[in-house]
């Protein structure tokens, strides 16, 4: 008997994946391991876009109570629990005095999830969709593998998006723009004002605004976060989770606020990829939004100190600049291009000489080569300032 030869090849990916680069993060951490087995010092990381802050007590000691009723056992429903959608609603009517109802909102496995969810259902093969220059790298990959075309608009100096910047690049194949304040990896924000520009460029010209608001909890010296869907376009989806906000980037929780002929075909894509988002997690996210909002003074506080010690340990150095606010988040942008390298260049550098990882800006688009994301999530201030000592002590 003769076996017929499969021209078919099972090992070989979908042609989309051509399109996906693995990330060069991977180098770094590579070479964080090695130079970590081969030295006494401790290796201090700015790299994660994580925290290192434990999530509050009052939340954990709410959940173990929950977990033991049967119904943190279960698949919740699809869109997530009644409760937890009603109390995202109350949140954003109390902050941002808009009126979202529970069927508006879809909880998924962080705004990851989200994000990907929402390209899967929205972008066609050939739709051109806009995202910063620079921004968070997973958005090209999840639109790439969504089968859309990422269009890269440069931010301005102070790290903003400029209405006329958008303007000028939606074309006939514009299907939507990915905005992002407060800004991974700038730390940047936009006021009222700026976002109110976007908005209206977008309703012109008829395409989406996704908007990325991870960070939207966390600002400094008073900044007003604006919620994109305050200003008043209907095509507008939310996108936000508990990650940031309340120190539970394990949990994976995000959610989806859109209106619902939007959220429809969110909606249906996250019920074939997730079912639905961890029980025990979406109680968790609910219990932090019953807690007082005081639970996140300690978090903050923590974050300021850590921001201005950080500044001061990376502009301390003639070469490093910081040349804009960076009044969000919890990273700063410092431009390195006046020591006479890029930034992957000083990013090699630091690690090798001082032990310390930074991320390099090519990582975060094409348009920022000389700057490096310096993440002051996972460091405390004493480390910080180690850094500082290191960074001063070497390049002086
Ligand atoms: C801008 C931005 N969006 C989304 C995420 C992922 O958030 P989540 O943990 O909710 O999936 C991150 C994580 O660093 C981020 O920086």
């Amino acid at each position: 008997m003769t076996v017929e030869k499969k021209s078919r090849n099972p090992k070989r990916s979908a042609s989309r994946m051509s399109r996906i680069r693995p990330s060069g993060l991977r180098k770094l951490f590579e070479l964080e391991h090695k130079i970590a087995k081969s030295t006494s010092h401790k290796i201090l990381s700015f790299g994660l876009g994580n925290l290192n802050i434990p999530t509050m007590p009052e939340i954990i000691d709410r959940l173990k109570i929950a977990l033991d009723d049967p119904v943190s056992h279960r698949y919740s429903p699809n869109a997530g629990l009644q409760e937890l959608r009603e109390a995202i609603v109350e949140r954003y009517k109390a902050k941002y005095h808009l009126d979202y109802s529970p069927n508006q909102v879809v909880v998924t496995s962080g705004c990851l999830e989200a994000l990907i969810d929402t390209f899967i259902a929205y972008v066609e093969p050939g739709d051109e969709i806009l995202i910063q220059d620079p921004t968070f790298g997973y958005y090209a990959a999840q639109i790439r593998l969504a089968g859309g075309k990422v269009k890269p608009i440069p931010l301005n100096n102070n790290f903003e998006l400029e209405a006329d910047a958008v303007n000028e690049t939606i074309n006939s194949k514009t299907k939507a723009l990915v905005l992002n304040f407060p800004c991974n990896p700038t730390g940047s924000v936009m006021i009222r004002e700026q976002i109110k520009a976007v908005v209206e460029i977008a309703s012109d010209k008829g395409i989406l605004v996704i908007s990325d608001e991870a960070y939207e909890a966390i600002t400094y010296n008073g900044h007003q976060h604006t919620c994109a869907a305050e200003i008043d376009y209907d095509n507008v989806i939310i996108i936000s989770s508990f990650s940031k906000t309340y120190c539970m980037t394990g949990f994976r929780i995000g959610y989806v606020l859109a209106p619902p002929e939007i959220l429809s075909s969110i909606s249906l894509v996250h019920q074939y990829n997730t079912a639905c988002a961890n029980s025990p997690a979406q109680i968790a996210a609910k219990i932090a939004l019953d807690s007082p909002s005081s639970i996140r003074n300690s978090m903050m506080e923590e974050l300021t100190k850590r921001r201005t010690e950080t500044i001061k340990a990376f502009t301390s150095v003639d070469g490093i600049k910081v040349d804009y606010n960076p009044l969000g988040a919890f990273y700063i942008y410092p431009d390195v291009s006046g020591l006479g390298m890029n930034g992957t260049k000083f990013s090699e550098c630091l690690l090798e000489e001082c032990q310390i990882v930074v991320v390099p800006g090519s990582e975060f688009g094409t348009a920022t080569p000389d700057h490096v994301r310096v993440s002051y999530g996972f460091l405390n201030q004493e480390d910080i300032r180690e850094a500082g000592t290191r960074i001063q002590s070497f390049f002086s």
